[in-house]
This record gives C-alpha cells, sequence and structure tokens, in this order.
C-alpha cells in the first residue's frame, strides 16, 4: 500500500522537556511536546500533521468510546551514547497495527504515513529520548473510530495518532503472578491475537483481584480447561525447565509478542533447545516440584524482561530460583539492551537508526 500525504508541521513554541527529567520519570504519564495524525475519511488517508501534543476535541458521541473500535501499538526508541536515536525492529509493529485494524474492521495504514509520521516525530523530539541505561522513549501509535454515530457499526472515519513518552521500568522489581483460573483474556474466533483496546479493559478487574491479593499480575489460562497458560498482563510467558526455553505456542488468543519473536531469535542462535507448544500449569508445577524450573519470565516492549519470582495457584505459592542464578534470561535481557543501546553488533539488523 503506498501514499504519499505531505505532513503539516506545526511546531510547538517553546519545548517543554526542561520541565522533566526524562531519565527519571513513571511510565506513561508525561508526554513529548509533539504528536502526530493522520485522518482518514471517504475511503483514504487524508491529512497527515503533527501539532504540539494537546487534548483534542470529540464528541462524547465518538464510537471509539462505546464500542471500543480501538487497536494499538507500543513500541520504543532509544539513544546511544552518542546520541544517536534508532528504533527497534519498527516494520514489526507497523505490520501488527494493521493485522489488528483489518480484524477490527478499520482501515490499513499505509507504511509511508506509519513511518514517514514516526521518523519526523522523533526527530522533533529527540530531545525526550532518554540515555539513562534503562530508559527509553516508549511510543503509542494507535488507531480510533472518530463518527459521531451511536449505532453500532464499523466507523467510516478514523484517526491514527502517534503520542510518546520517556520511559523507564515498567516493573520495578520482579514480579509476584497468579494463575487465573476462572476468568479469560481471549477465546478462540476472538481478538486476543490483536492489540484492541477491549482485550485491556476487559483484564483490569481479574488483575484488581489478584492485586488485592498481593501478586502484581495474573497468568492467564486457556478459556475452556484453564489448564494451559496463555500470557501475563501485558507480556508473552517463557520458562526454562532443564535446559530447554519453553513458551506457549502461538495461536489466535495470544498475541505474536516482538519482544517473544526476538527472545526466541537469540536463544535460537545461541543453540539453546526451544518448544513452543502448549504449557499445562501443572507442568510448570511439576517441574517446580522436581527441581527443573530454573526460570521464569514475561516478554513485552513495556515490560522487556520481567522476572517472575513466584507463582501464585489455587491457594499456593510456588517461589522460584533466585533472580541472579538465571543464566538465560538475565543474558537475554542484557544482551536486548546492549543491542538496544548500540553497546554490541545488531547481528539481526533489528535497529533502525532515525537520527
Ligand atoms: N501480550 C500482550 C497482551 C501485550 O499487550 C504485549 C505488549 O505489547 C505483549 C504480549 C508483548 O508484545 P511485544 O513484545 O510486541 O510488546
Ligand atoms: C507494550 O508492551 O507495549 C504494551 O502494549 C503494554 C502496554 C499496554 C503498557
Amino acid at each position: 500500500m503506498t501514499s504519499t500525504l505531505e505532513i503539516k508541521i506545526n511546531k510547538i513554541a517553546k519545548s517543554r522537556v526542561s520541565d522533566y527529567d526524562v531519565n527519571n520519570v513513571p511510565f506513561g504519564k508525561c508526554f513529548s511536546d509533539h504528536m502526530f495524525i493522520a485522518e482518514y475519511a471517504d475511503g483514504a488517508w487524508q491529512k497527515a500533521y503533527i501539532e504540539p501534543y494537546q487534548n483534542v476535541p470529540l464528541s462524547y458521541a465518538t464510537s471509539a468510546l462505546h464500542y471500543g473500535q480501538a487497536i494499538f501499538e507500543g513500541m520504543k526508541a532509544y539513544k546511544n551514547d552518542a546520541g544517536e536515536v534508532s528504533l527497534f525492529r519498527p516494520i514489526e509493529n507497523f505490520n501488527r497495527l494493521n493485522k489488528s485494524a483489518i480484524r477490527m474492521a478499520m482501515p490499513e495504514v499505509p507504511e509511508e504515513i506509519f513511518m514517514g509520521g514516526l521518523i519526523e516525530l522523533l526527530k522533533l523530539d529527540a530531545a525526550w529520548v532518554p540515555q539513562s541505561e534503562t530508559g527509553s522513549l516508549y511510543i503509542r501509535p494507535f488507531i480510533i473510530a472518530t463518527d459521531e454515530a451511536i449505532g453500532v457499526k464499523a466507523s467510516e472515519t478514523y484517526k491514527f495518532i502517534i503520542i510518546t513518552c520517556p520511559a523507564g521500568k515498567y516493573y520495578s522489581e520482579p514480579i509476584k503472578v497468579l494463575v487465573e483460573t476462572n476468568y479469560f483474556r481471549a477465546v478462540h474466533g476472538g481478538v486476543g491475537f490483536v492489540k484492541a483496546a477491549g482485550n485491556y479493559g476487559r483484564s483490569l478487574y481479574p488483575t484488581k483481584l489478584a492485586q488485592q491479593k498481593g501478586y502484581q499480575q495474573v497468568i492467564w489460562t486457556d478459556s475452556k480447561t484453564h489448564q494451559y497458560v496463555e500470557e501475563s498482563g501485558t507480556m508473552n510467558l517463557m520458562f526454562v525447565i532443564g535446559d530447554t526455553l519453553l513458551t506457549p505456542e502461538l495461536s489466535d488468543t495470544i498475541l505474536s509478542g516482538i519482544t517473544r519473536n526476538s527472545v526466541l531469535s537469540l536463544a535460537k542462535l545461541w543453540g539453546m533447545k526451544i518448544e513452543e507448544r502448549k504449557i499445562s500449569i501443572r507442568e510448570v508445577l511439576t517441574a517446580h516440584g522436581n527441581g527443573t524450573l530454573k526460570e521464569a519470565f514475561g516478554c513485552g516492549t513495556a515490560a522487556t524482561i520481567a522476572q517472575i519470582v513466584s507463582i501464585g495457584y489455587e491457594g499456593k505459592d510456588y517461589d522460584l530460583p533466585a533472580v541472579e542464578t538465571r543464566k538465560f534470561s538475565n543474558k537475554v535481557d542484557e544482551t536486548l539492551r546492549n543491542i538496544r543501546k548500540g553497546k554490541i553488533k545488531d547481528e539481526m539488523n533489528w535497529m533502525m537508526k532515525v537520527h
């Protein structure tokens, strides 16, 4: 799909960046100077522009607000020691956004608009990209249905928007997770494999119940039997059992994580045994019982590699080996960080330099 829309740029009069310590801000609460917007109407993307980040006037009848015709992506830009800004595997996010768009009956965004808008935005807001060891600029591209209409139908107008925010760690500490066996995140034939807004809204109540019991996150299980683990919060799940890296195989109930794919690629490169298949909670707990469960972690863009220190299941907590002993996940975490920060050779060609 090609489209060469001219991007009109309206720069902020005075940058707000000096109001913040970008290397030390809470996740997702302080937004960079500018945002990119493209508008869809009459069957085509019509207008593309960059404006100062601001609230947008929307009707309370805007269809995205009522029926959740809304999708998003999450990606990051990194700054190396020389001050150069690069994106991590942006085309994967572009492709996944359009996969989500198709499933939610929304128009796909042409690559020229996605990448063109993103690169212009990052050039303007480069000062917002943290340079600290674990810092990055979190990028949130999203599409919302904008018809002012209460009838339930696919909207005829949309906005594709990109906003960004400096980000440090999503989880400040390793996490305790609770295996959820009552509620579920996704069903076959549903939208679990895409980043539809409703997937996240529906997760909040079970997560709140888990948090009230002292866990940070839930492990979602399959909706039919609640026997097989799927994901944890906004992360794909990985285990090291014996000398094998195990992760649930992809299906239409699991988001195909770009971090997941990157972790598997590195594991393959290092000659690690990998199994992508159904994993039952019983198998994990049996491995815990016989001492072969060495590591458990979640992986995702915001969370990076989040170590799991304890798994709660049916009223009992199963504590895992100390984080310092986890050879694979510590190595993969460090390697990903070094690739992203330009500290080691990017053999996989994952980084795209912006400027
Ligand atoms: N699973 C869910 C439900 C997510 O929201 C995310 C975050 O994007 C992931 C997995 C990890 O995907 P990625 O590594 O592409 O960020
Ligand atoms: C991401 O990791 O990019 C996510 O989508 C998580 C986000 C919902 C905070």
